[in-house]
């Protein structure tokens, strides 16, 4: 009977998350990674606001058995053994086959930013809504004033802390190894990077440890460097607020980093801004964009384009497109005179040099 009940309810809770991602997209039924992402998503946010999380997380590794955790948790025993089934199944959790103890893994959190989440997994139903109109419909969800998803956060500090957070730990596997790989490409003609949108400082860090005796100078909205004023103290790393739609670009780098920054700019404000840096930079200097990127068909890939529904929906309104052949006339009409672009494995992402 217990069993019967459980299945029913992972069926259920099966069938509302695999059916509302068919509402959405109906693609992503045929991609397993975005679905995986969704899914732990939701799951994770499921046993943190539980509290399964929480004494899972407490027990570290010698992990807890089911009893145990009946204990600890105030959860009808239906629904904690459904959380353990997700949990194991998304590879939040683990189960010993012989202790049977249930063990956390690394991808389990703690503290879910729940509001975030809603953002990410809610707004794709306003897709329709910002095609008809060019707006970012999405940002609805995040009330405020500001047309962008960052003048919206800089309204709600706690998430804004959170979402540094996130978007530090996704820099790290992602975009990071791509904008070292740019200035190893640059080496010697690169003393002073100036990393606009730098957020809290995670990418100027990995720089000035990978090489020594550069310098970084972080360009962000003023609530974000005060966060990465507080968590960095490295001498060569400075920061500078400011607002990239309005202020002026920092005069004395020879490099602009530019990492997941074009592609949530509004399009005439990405244009605008690619200008003002290239009057800002020296002869020699240039400009290393790491984002995502379509082919050259503008076909895909499908995690490129995922991020570029996220992008128009939610981050702003009518960001700079993330076509190649868009940044290829960026470069251009901002009078660079180079444009060459690599793009590891085929992937979604891609690094991107204009040399001035
Ligand atoms: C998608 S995040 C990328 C962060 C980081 N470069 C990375 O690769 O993870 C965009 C960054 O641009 C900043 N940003 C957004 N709008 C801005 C504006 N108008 N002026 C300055 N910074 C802005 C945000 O605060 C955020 O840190």
């Amino acid at each position: 009977m217990l069993t019967k009940v459980r299945d029913t309810a992972a069926g259920w809770l099966n069938n509302i998350v695999v059916g509302q991602i068919a509402t959405w997209m109906p693609e992503y039924l045929t991609t397993p990674i975005e679905m995986l992402v969704r899914h732990r998503r939701l799951i994770n946010a499921a046993c943190a606001e539980t509290g399964l999380s929480e004494v899972l997380l407490t027990a570290g590794r010698s992990g807890l058995s089911l009893e145990q955790m009946q204990d600890s948790v105030t959860l009808p025993q239906t629904s904690l053994r459904l959380l353990l089934l997700l949990g194991c199944s998304a590879k939040l959790l683990s189960r010993d086959p012989k202790s049977l103890r249930y063990h956390a893994t690394k991808r389990l959190r703690g503290r879910v930013p729940s509001q975030l989440y809603r953002l990410y997994d809610a707004s794709p139903a306003f897709l329709a809504e910002s095609a008809k109109t060019g707006k970012n419909a999405g940002l609805q969800l995040l009330p405020g004033s500001g047309a962008t998803l960052y003048e919206r956060l800089a309204q709600y500090p706690e998430l804004e802390r959170i979402y540094s957070a996130e978007l530090a730990h996704t820099n790290e596997g992602y975009r990071i190894p791509l904008v070292l790989e740019g200035i190893r490409r640059l080496q010697g003609q690169v003393s002073h990077v100036l990393d606009i949108g730098g957020n809290t400082g995670v990418t100027a860090n990995a720089i000035v440890n990978h090489y020594p005796d550069l310098r970084v100078t972080v360009f962000d909205l003023p609530s974000v460097c005060a966060k990465g004023r507080a968590q960095l103290t490295n001498k060569s790393v400075g920061f500078v607020d400011g607002n990239l739609g309005a202020d002026p670009v920092p005069t004395g780098a020879d490099c602009v980093v530019l990492s997941a920054v074009l592609e949530i700019t509004p399009t005439e404000q990405a244009h605008a801004l690619m200008r003002r840096i290239n009057d800002a930079l020296p002869r020699g200097g240039s400009v290393i964009i790491v984002q995502s990127a379509t082919n050259e068909l503008e076909t895909g890939p499908l995690l490129a384009a995922s991020a570029a529904l996220y992008f128009f929906n939610v981050c702003s309104p009518s960001p700079m497109s993330i076509c190649v052949n868009d940044m290829r006339l960026l470069a251009a009409d901002s009078g660079f005179a180079s444009f060459e672009i690599h793009r590891p494995d085929d992937g979604p992402m891609a690094l991107m040099i204009m040399r001035k």
